[in-house]
């Protein structure tokens, strides 16, 4: 078995202030982000909407952190070039977003950004066991996408599931989770296999002064 991965943490700017985005942005860096979680929401495939990718150009000035787009967005296809413009390190697409996973997953790839698959909650394991191989990040959701602030749904032996698919592969790929990450759902999650925790509602609660504090505890 490849060796475990340290456990990095992304705050989702979904939680942000958004009317200062750059300097939560610049906030979340400063206090120990390993990535910048971007939630991008079109009302179609979710119930809510957030912003585009020129909203990602104007962050992308504020870190020099990996900039992980969660495009919650159906279809997609024709955004990933934009997405890419605007400084993406990694864009993840859901299972669900259209017919043609691999092809998008390819078109991803071609830009020469690391790609990575979302899960909802009912969609199981075994739907991207044909697509491993072009993936850089598996995002697992523990809550039905669209809002910060939702319940944990323990997905637990689902994340056992995908690490136990990512180690046969042998390539280093992400295992992420993400809703409801607290930093006791964040020991249950490290423990059945993930090594990214997307967190929220954790990280932004309190105000600036106490990011470092909400990371360092989910971190633990
Ligand atoms: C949910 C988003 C999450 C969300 C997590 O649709 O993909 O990234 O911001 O928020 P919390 O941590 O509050 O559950
Ligand atoms: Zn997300």
């Amino acid at each position: 078995m490849p060796a475990a991965r340290s456990v990095r943490i992304a705050p989702s700017i979904l939680s942000a202030d958004f009317a200062k985005l750059g300097e939560e942005v610049r906030a979340i860096d400063k206090a120990g982000a390993d990535y910048i979680h971007i939630d991008v929401m079109d009302g179609h495939f979710v119930p809510n909407l957030t912003f585009g990718a020129p909203v990602v150009k104007c962050l992308r000035p504020h870190s020099k952190k990996i900039f992980d787009v969660h495009l919650m967005v159906a279809p997609v296809d024709h955004l990933i070039a934009d997405f890419v413009k605007a400084g993406a390190d990694i864009i993840t697409v859901h299972q669900e977003s259209g017919p043609h996973l691999h092809r998008t997953l390819q078109s991803i790839k071609s830009h020469k950004v690391k790609a990575g698959v979302s899960l909802n909650p009912s969609t199981p394991a075994a739907t991207i066991a044909h697509v491993m191989d072009l993936v850089d990040l598996v995002l697992v959701m523990t809550v039905n996408p669209g809002f910060g602030g939702q319940s944990f749904i323990p997905l637990l032996d689902k994340i056992a599931q995908v690490r136990e698919m990512i180690n046969a592969t042998k390539r280093p790929i992400d295992l992420e989770v993400d809703g409801g990450i607290t930093p006791k759902t964040a020991k249950d999650v490290i423990a059945a296999g993930a090594d990214v925790l997307v967190a929220g509602t954790a990280v932004f609660k309190d105000g600036p002064e106490h990011y470092a504090k909400n990371i360092k505890a989910l971190r633990s």
